[in-house]
């Protein structure tokens, strides 16, 4: 066995066989955030492209949207949950520094078998994530690995600072990778890290270096901070060679590519992206006005939303590429070998049974921040469907998703 570039393969290679998304029902728009800090719709969509976020509301986390995605991916793959052997879980927004957020979804899918762990690489984690459960199946440790990104950004961001509150946004997206003989799958990966990006996206306090305390918190240094010029410029150079690094160790022209399936950070660098790659913006998928940057949830969740919208066909060959913190760059290249009605067809089998087992005797404090809250509560106008993880025209419904008609398709954030 060997790739298209003739090296030697070793093992089953890992195909895609379920996927799944989930977004949470609140929505924060443009507007919204106008009330928020002094910005306002017309600069954010010029410069970024984003209409609007998802916010978790307070009973949902990282664990309980990675459950929920984590589940639809299973369905699809047409797999008991106990079938995973290998759960990984991508996230910045870990719900606890301990235990693992990939702990808490194994119990909430009812899992009684895999080895559970979180993978920290930021906006490329799902990426990283993906890498590494493709190397257990290579190695034959693994046959059916489930792979999630999951992010409540909403809880680390500070509504007072405009240059990093209107970029994230919370929601997850899983897949299932599997073993198999037989011909296409993940035909190649590339996975960066630039230390001396390290500072550039941060969180500065409540790790070893920088403890939590009152000094800390006043000092705004739990939430995101971020030189927004310097990422934009690493992102534009490194996410373009990035792709093409794996593009070539899969023995492929960009031209070759079907799909490509970007990071959703802003729409200024996939369209860089696209001209580094020589490729039309019609090869990118991009469904950031709707989700803003949901850092390792993004490439998942975008790639749902096409192959369920009928974006991927068999034999199409597909690329994921992002980038992050770290600074950590990633791709990977696949031939696409699901049916991807299974998604669609999957969407009876919505998992309305996800639980995440609360702490005994601790009473937790409301997760969403108070600015944040009063503007979600305020009544106001919603244009688009709350539910909706797969592209469709968008339905009225009222702010907090009443009326909202229910898709017929996998992938609903309703759940
Ligand atoms: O997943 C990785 C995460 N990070 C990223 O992908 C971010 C990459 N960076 C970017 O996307 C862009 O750098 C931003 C969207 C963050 C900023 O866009 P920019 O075109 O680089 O703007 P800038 O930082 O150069 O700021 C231009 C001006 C400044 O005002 P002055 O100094 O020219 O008077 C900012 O203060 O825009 C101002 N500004 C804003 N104005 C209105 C910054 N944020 C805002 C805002 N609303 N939200």
């Amino acid at each position: 066995m060997s790739d298209a570039d003739g090296r030697p393969r070793i093992g089953p290679r890992a195909h895609i066989t379920g996927w799944g998304a989930y977004a949470p029902p609140g929505v924060l728009t443009n507007a919204d955030i106008e009330h928020l800090v002094d910005t306002s719709d017309e600069w954010i969509v010029s410069r970024t492209g984003i209409r609007e976020r998802r916010v978790a509301g307070p009973h949902e986390t990282t664990a309980s949207m990675g459950a929920i995605a984590g589940r639809r991916a299973i369905a699809v793959a047409g797999l008991d949950p106990d079938e995973i052997d290998v759960i990984l879980l991508a996230t910045l927004t870990p719900d606890y520094w301990m235990p693992s957020t990939a702990a808490l979804v194994k119990e909430a899918i009812g899992n009684t078998r895999a080895a559970a762990m979180d993978v920290a690489a930021a906006c490329s984690g799902f990426v990283f994530a993906y890498s590494t459960a493709q190397a257990y199946i290579a190695a034959g440790m693994a046959k059916h690995v489930l792979v999630i990104g999951s992010e409540a950004l909403t809880r680390f961001l500070d509504y007072t600072d405009r240059s990093t509150c209107i970029l994230f946004g919370d929601g997850a997206g899983a897949v299932v990778l599997s073993a198999s003989e037989a011909p296409g799958g993940t035909m190649a990966t590339e996975l960066t890290t630039e230390p001396a990006g390290a500072y550039m996206i941060w969180i500065p306090a409540g790790g070893a270096k920088a403890p939590p305390s009152p000094g800390t918190i006043a000092r705004h240094e739990h939430f995101l901070r971020m030189e927004g010029k310097e990422t934009y410029r690493f992102a534009t150079k490194t996410m373009a060679t990035t792709a093409l690094a794996s593009i070539e160790r899969a023995g492929l022209r960009p031209e070759d590519v079907d799909l490509f399936i970007p990071h959703q950070a802003n729409i200024r660098i996939i369209e860089a992206v696209a001209k580094g790659l020589g490729l039309p913006m019609e090869r990118m998928f991009v469904n950031l006005d709707r989700y803003g940057n949901t850092s390792a949830a993004s490439v998942p969740i975008a790639l749902a939303e096409a192959v369920d919208s009928g974006r991927v066909k068999i034999s199409d060959r597909v690329v994921m590429v992002a980038f992050g913190a770290g600074f950590t760059s990633g791709a990977v290249t696949v031939e696409w070998t699901a049916d991807p009605a299974n998604g669609r067809r999957a969407a009876d089998a919505q998992p309305r049974d996800i639980h995440i087992r609360q702490p005994l005797d601790w009473n937790s404090v409301d997760p969403i921040q108070p600015a944040l809250a009063a503007v979600l509560a305020a009544p106001g106008p919603i244009s688009v469907p709350l539910d909706d993880v797969v592209s469709g025209e968008p339905e009225h419904a009222d702010r907090n998703g009443a009326g909202a008609p229910v898709a017929p398709l996998a992938g609903r954030g309703d759940a």
